[in-house]
């Protein structure tokens, strides 16, 4: 793993964004997994300056986003799938035929699961993932005792992410209690994976993620079995492990 400790959520935001746009550059129709959540609010800001500025051209670009919630209307404001168009599609030159969210609303969810995974294998895999992470150390929706070997399923959500979601719902009750997510195996499949954390509240499981055994309990820590991981920590996420400076 490669961590990258910076200081603040404007610098990790650009440090992500820097990352995408450099892959983008070096391979045009590159295959980009995207997450969704506050933590990359400020990349994508990001991003759609660099595309502004020329910098960054999503023409070629082939998107797969991690997850999203079963039974919320495509159009409803928390879908991610408003989400991913509201902060990212709408503001820059990607074509739409490119662009791929699970359908939380189909009529079979666990066909468009399997339909997912063969969208992704025919486009030869992800290239590069980009991750959040849950409180509980949760990465997509793959919730603690996580089977890693699963792909795209459906996933009960944790009452711990519905509690932590209800700040974008008018009350706890409104938020859904499954989504559909890509498994640990597709997201182990990615050629590279950059994972994002801000905030004093992520530092538990950034810990364990980077220092504690590889458990099923703490999802995020089978990344360390991963050959290309890049961690971009923002000071209170990384507030539990201890760097040494090397003389
Ligand atoms: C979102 C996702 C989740 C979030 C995680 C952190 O697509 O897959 O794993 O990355 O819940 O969410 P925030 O960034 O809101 O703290």
């Amino acid at each position: 793993m490669r961590i990258i400790k910076v200081k603040d959520y404007q610098e990790l935001s650009l440090t992500a964004a820097r990352l995408i746009a450099s892959q983008v550059l070096l391979k045009e129709n590159s295959v980009i997994g995207l997450a969704t959540g506050s933590t990359p609010e400020g990349m994508y800001k990001e991003l759609v300056k660099m595309y502004e500025n020329n910098l960054v051209n999503f023409e070629g670009v082939i998107s797969f986003n991690l997850d999203e919630y079963v039974g919320l209307e495509e159009n409803h404001k928390e879908s991610y799938s408003y989400y991913m168009k509201d902060r990212l599609f709408s503001h820059v030159n990607i074509n739409e035929d490119n662009i791929h969210i699970p359908n939380g609303n189909s009529s079979d969810i666990e066909e468009e699961c399997k339909n997912y995974e063969k969208l992704i294998e025919e486009h030869g895999g992800i290239d590069m993932q980009i991750l959040g992470i849950g409180r509980n150390g949760h990465i997509g929706f793959n919730e603690p005792d996580v089977k890693f070997e699963a792909v795209t399923h459906v996933v009960e959500l944790d009452e711990q992410t519905r509690k932590d979601n209800s700040r974008f719902f008018d009350s706890i009750d409104e938020v859904p209690t499954k989504a559909i997510s890509m498994g640990i195996k597709r997201i182990m499949q990615s050629k590279k994976i950059i994972l994002m954390a801000y905030g004093i509240e992520k530092a538990n499981a950034i810990f364990g993620m980077i220092n504690g055994k590889i458990d099923p309990k703490l999802p995020a820590s089978v990344l360390q079995l991963h050959p290309d991981v890049t961690v971009i920590l923002e000071e209170g996420s990384a507030s539990k492990l201890e760097f040494k400076v090397l003389v």
